[in-house]
């Protein structure tokens, strides 16, 4: 059978890696696929670097339009990143009729009702592996191998650089602006290394896991949203004393009221396998009724990892390409007429535990003063840790962890607290989830 032809647009970490290991595996990947898998044609700004990666028999242009109007192209994959002409691309190739693979989270998370609705509409496939967690098929589980449940939770470490640069900072005690700089080195940092270091890039990946988990539309708009630009390394060693690791999830959960979807550093307990998971790797935590608690790990960025993902997809459509559209797995693997209208819950409306530290001068009464505001408001205190203040020091750390509350019962709180006079300097607020 004639091989499946594959076109590239842009050919820089992942699409040099999706080249090299097609290449490479081709014998593997035709004997899985079926039939073989081309890439026959690559567009690029930089015509010449990509022809040096490609050799003679790959035809290299730099305007990506004619790789989408080439009728002999079954499969676009689009490796460019970023909404602005990605999003135009894609939605061409799927007027033009090609299956579409992408890597770009941020496309989907944003655009993606508008994209699947049109791909929909075209009978054509979309897929998406490579956009979350790199290399480990957490959209592949999630939309087929866990179809028999009712997913209850999901939380992952989803972005490699902010795990790498919180690893390297703990570990080594090497300096934020260092770790990025060997982060953006390595090839794992956006283009824009602040959607990495803000969130934002995790806030894409769960959107998408959201959506597919719980039968949403994608709604990245809705997301609850913060990096680590703003942890200190004292909240990492108060957090090591009580047993717990800092790491920076992404967490989606559905509740009776509506689903959860939030980014933020988090306590978790040192003894989760998921807390042990450090430098660019990824790991996603999926509770569902039937099957309990599975956990996926591996790369979650990088030229071939990723690679592997994107190959994964065009193994995919290769098998699907002849069948009905109606018997294919939906894009977001819920039927497009049977999707939940759960609404995405405000961040005042999650129920989570808390740490707080909290700057107190070192006097009688304090700590009764700030555990009177949180039982009058209900909330319940796990542990507390005070420092001994230092030699000559006026002033001491008070470190209160909380039992689960509603975050607008918290936010009252601390804001009574942050009236208090003993209370020095702006409180510490982080998430904590037990995922048990
Ligand atoms: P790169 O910047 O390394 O590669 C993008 C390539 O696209 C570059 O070669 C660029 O050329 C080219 N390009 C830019 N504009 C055009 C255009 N108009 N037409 C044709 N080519 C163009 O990005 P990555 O490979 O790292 O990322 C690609 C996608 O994969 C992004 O969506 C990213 O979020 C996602 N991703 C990346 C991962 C990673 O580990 N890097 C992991 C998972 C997903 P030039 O350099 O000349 O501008
Ligand atoms: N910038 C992303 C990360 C790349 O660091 O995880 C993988 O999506």
């Amino acid at each position: 059978m004639k091989p499946i032809q594959v076109g590239l647009l842009g050919i820089g970490t992942v699409g040099g890696g999706t080249f090299e290991v097609l290449k490479r595996n081709q014998e593997e990947i035709q004997r899985r696929a079926g039939r073989g898998i081309e890439v026959t044609m690559v567009a690029d700004l930089d015509v010449a670097r990509a022809k040096s990666i490609v050799g003679a028999n790959v035809q290299v242009v730099d305007d990506a339009r004619k790789v989408i109007a080439n009728p002999d192209i079954d499969i676009v994959v689009e490796l460019i990143g970023g909404y602005g002409i990605a999003k135009q691309l894609v939605l061409e190739a799927i007027e033009a009729g090609k299956h579409v693979v992408t890597a770009n989270k941020a496309l989907l998370a944003v655009h993606g009702t508008e994209i699947f609705a049109a791909a929909h509409k075209k009978g054509v496939m979309v897929a998406f592996e490579a956009a979350v967690a790199g290399g480990i098929p957490i959209i592949k589980a999630l939309r087929e191998g866990l179809t028999a449940n009712r997913i209850q939770w999901l939380a992952g470490i989803i972005n490699g650089t902010t795990n790498f640069i919180l690893s390297e900072m703990r570990d080594k005690g090497l300096t934020f602006d260092d770790v990025l700089k060997q982060a953006q080195a390595l090839g794992y940092a956006e283009a824009d290394p602040t959607f990495d270091i803000e969130g934002v890039d995790a806030a894409h990946k769960v959107t998408l896991m959201s959506a597919i988990a719980f039968g949403v539309p994608v709604q990245f708009d809705k997301a609850y949203v913060e990096g680590i630009t703003k942890l200190e390394a004292q909240d990492i060693k108060y957090a090591e004393q009580l047993g717990y690791r800092i790491k920076l999830l992404g967490i989606s959960k559905r509740t009776p009221a509506g689903i959860e979807l939030r980014v933020h550093p988090c306590l978790v307990p040192a003894k989760r396998l998921i807390a042990n998971v450090e430098g660019a790797m990824n790991a996603v935590m999926v509770h569902a009724d039937a099957v309990g608690t599975t956990l996926y790990y591996g790369k979650g960025a990088g030229s071939e990892p990723t690679a592997s993902a994107v190959i994964a997809d065009l193994v995919d459509i290769t098998r699907l390409h002849t069948a009905d559209p109606l018997n294919r797995v939906p894009h977001l693997a819920f039927q497009p007429d049977a999707m939940s209208s759960l609404p995405i819950l405000p961040i005042a409306q999650v129920v989570t535990s808390y740490y707080l530290r909290l700057r107190v001068a070192d006097q009688a009464g304090v700590l009764a003063k700030v555990t009177g505001i949180l039982a009058n408001a209900d909330i319940s205190i796990d542990a507390v840790l005070q420092r001994e203040a230092g030699e000559g020091e006026s002033h001491t750390d008070l470190i209160i962890l909380t039992h689960d509350c509603v975050e607008a019962k918290m936010n009252q709180a601390i804001a009574e607290m942050q009236q208090l006079s003993t209370v020095l300097a702006p409180i510490t607020r982080i998430r904590k989830e037990e995922l048990n």
